[in-house]
């Protein structure tokens, strides 16, 4: 596995998206020994970072993330959970509130990092983050961040966090470059802070685009031997070739669990980057 080191803190490559773990909107408890099963192959595999929201699964997602690190007896210390707060509850004491039945769900006295999960121009940011910054002095909270941020919203984020924010998480994919455009990834890359990209596998035609197959083609045995690199790895190989990039996608399919793991330590060429940089 490769790393992004962020103020002396190292983020995997790759991480384990968790939004429809649990059931995704609202809470399906009778599918619990189907999404432990995951958990279990995923942490058995050696994913480290999961990234879980109070909002999935209506706070259903973190409680199985908590019950699979007990029954699994990980060592807390080994992994980094980021979990997010809603934008419903940005105001100072729904932020406190929040992050207390998240360390419950999550069965753990501290999260890793802590975001914002999308802004909300209705709450000023100010009272988010005289609460946020409670929480990391109260040891509640390692690491501060953000999703779904312009640069604008970034910069005022860092002006009030009394630590440094140290992830955007925003849709970042072969198909979605959004922030790629407007400036984030660069501002990101430029400033010391991790682009997480969610929603990094998910487009039906990855499965079928010629540049994708020749360049899988290329790697054959580069990951495992006497195997191609499958399309979805190149599609997670091109995020994570770039610095300051880590990527999360969710899977619940052991094989694919695996194979996104692996990606990480796909080399893409200069080349290869362009390539694949310049689908659309
Ligand atoms: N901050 C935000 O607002 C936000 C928004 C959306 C998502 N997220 C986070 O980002 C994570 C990932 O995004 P996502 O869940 O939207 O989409 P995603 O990870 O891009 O795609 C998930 C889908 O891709 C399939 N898949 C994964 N790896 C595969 C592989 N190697 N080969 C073939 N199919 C594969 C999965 O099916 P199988 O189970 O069959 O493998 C699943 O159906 C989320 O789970 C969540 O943690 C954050």
């Amino acid at each position: 596995m490769k790393f992004e080191t962020i103020n002396n803190f190292q983020a995997p490559k790759i991480g384990f998206g968790t939004a429809q773990l649990g059931g995704r909107f609202f809470a399906n408890r009778s599918r619990d020994a189907f999404y432990l099963s995951a958990l279990r192959s995923a942490l058995e595999l050696g994913y480290t970072h999961f990234d879980t929201a109070d909002f999935y699964s209506f706070g259903h997602a973190e409680e199985l993330i908590g019950r699979a690190v007990c029954e699994t007896n990980t060592k807390r210390e080994n992994l980094f959970i980021t979990t997010k707060v809603w934008p419903t509850r940005l105001t100072y004491n729904k932020v406190l509130r929040a992050c207390e039945n998240s360390l419950r769900r999550l069965q753990t006295d501290y999260i890793d990092l802590y975001l914002v999960h999308w802004p909300n121009p209705f709450v000023p940011l100010k009272e988010t983050f005289r609460a946020l910054n409670e929480l990391v002095k109260d040891g509640k909270v390692k690491h501060l961040g953000v999703s779904n941020f312009n640069v604008k919203l970034l910069k005022e984020a860092q002006s009030l966090s009394e630590t440094p924010i140290i992830a955007d998480q925003v849709p970042y994919s072969l198909s979605e470059r959004r922030y790629a455009k407007n400036g984030l990834l660069e501002y990101c890359q430029q400033n010391n802070i991790l682009v997480t990209a969610y929603t990094p596998v998910s487009h039906g035609w990855i499965a079928a685009n010629q540049t994708l197959q020749s360049i899988a083609d290329a790697h054959y045995g580069s990951v495992v031997p006497n195997h191609h690199a499958t399309l979805h790895q190149i599609a997670l190989a091109w995020l994570v070739n770039q610095p300051r990039v880590i990527a999360i996608p969710m899977s619940f399919n052991p094989q694919h669990q695996k194979e996104n793991l692996e990606a990480a330590d796909i080399q893409l060429t200069p080349s290869e980057m362009e390539q694949l940089s310049a689908l659309r």
